[in-house]
């Protein structure tokens, strides 16, 4: 049973400036929700309550939007926009929300290991909550999640992109194992399209088991000069310990304009037929 979910929301969304200039890029809203909500409801409903946020300076946003507003509950109270806060109170309701900082900006793997203190010696999810996902039938982290209770491993989900784009992503190779599945046997960040081993993208769902964060703490800055989860990744699938899930459903770019108004655009049309 996992029942924890980090969140690394320290980075500083500086393609959507000046828009995140003085506001979490994670608070900017996909119709009337904030985008982190959406993860955090992805990763209460497969089960993980304790909400975990690697955060920096600028997000305190995020703290507030988990937790009681009282002067804005109390002057909305027994009106009709009481209802619009349903959904963010029985959150808030279900879960539990910790926090710790990110000092420096040293990629998604130190990420990951300041997390540590958060998350102790279990298996976890994690969600990068730029990566929204409508998963077919159920969530992409209920998805990874039955796959981690059979074969207990690392669990990446993955989708094909666009040959011509493989230099956006983590890329993939391995075995196939069962439908929809591969045990990972390469793994490498953002190759060229000549590098690339395939076109299977990693994308922001994973349930990573707590080796990781040894595996982190010897992994040396890689691309970019960050610490790359990619190359821990690597490493445990090295060892066979890393499958990657083709998941079932659809999944969207919000970390780049175009991939946030197709999301807008989708949950907007949801939004109308459920009105
Ligand atoms: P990205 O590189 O996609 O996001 O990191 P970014 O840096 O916030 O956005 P841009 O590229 O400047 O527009 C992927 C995820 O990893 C987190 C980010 O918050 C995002 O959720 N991250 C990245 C950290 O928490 N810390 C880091 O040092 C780097």
């Amino acid at each position: 049973m996992i029942t924890k979910c980090l969140f690394p929301v320290a980075g500083y969304g500086t393609r959507f400036l000046p828009a995140t200039k003085a506001q979490p890029k994670e608070m900017l809203p996909i119709v009337t929700k904030p985008l982190i909500q959406y993860g955090v409801e992805e990763a209460s409903d497969a089960g993980m309550r304790n909400i975990a946020f690697v955060t920096g300076r600028g997000k305190r946003a995020i703290e507030d939007h988990f937790d009681v507003t009282y002067e804005l509950e109390d002057q909305i109270s027994g009106t009709s926009k009481e209802s619009q806060l349903d959904c963010i109170r029985e959150l808030i309701d279900r879960c539990t929300f910790s926090y710790t900082r990110q000092t420096h900006m040293r990629g998604l793997g130190d990420a990951i290991l300041t997390g540590e203190t958060l998350i102790g010696n279990q298996p976890f999810g994690v969600i990068l909550a730029d990566d929204l996902c409508v998963g077919e039938p159920d969530s992409v982290m209920a998805q990874l999640l039955r796959v981690h209770e059979k074969y207990g491993c690392s669990v990446i989900a993955v989708e094909e992109v666009d040959p011509g784009d493989t230099d956006k992503y983590g890329i993939v190779s391995g075995q196939p194992l069962e439908d929809g599945l591969m045990r990972v046997e390469h793994m490498v960040e953002k190759p060229s399209p000549q590098e690339a081993p395939s076109n299977l993208a990693v994308i922001g769902r994973y349930i990573l088991t707590p080796d990781i964060f040894d595996i982190l703490r010897n992994t040396p800055a890689g691309k970019n000069g960050e610490v790359q989860l990619t190359d821990a990744l690597h490493t445990q699938a090295k060892n066979g310990k890393v499958i990657a899930c083709r998941f079932r459903g659809r999944r969207f770019d919000c970390g780049s304009v175009e991939g946030f108004v197709q999301a807008t655009n989708f949950f907007f049309q949801r939004h109308q037929t459920a009105a």
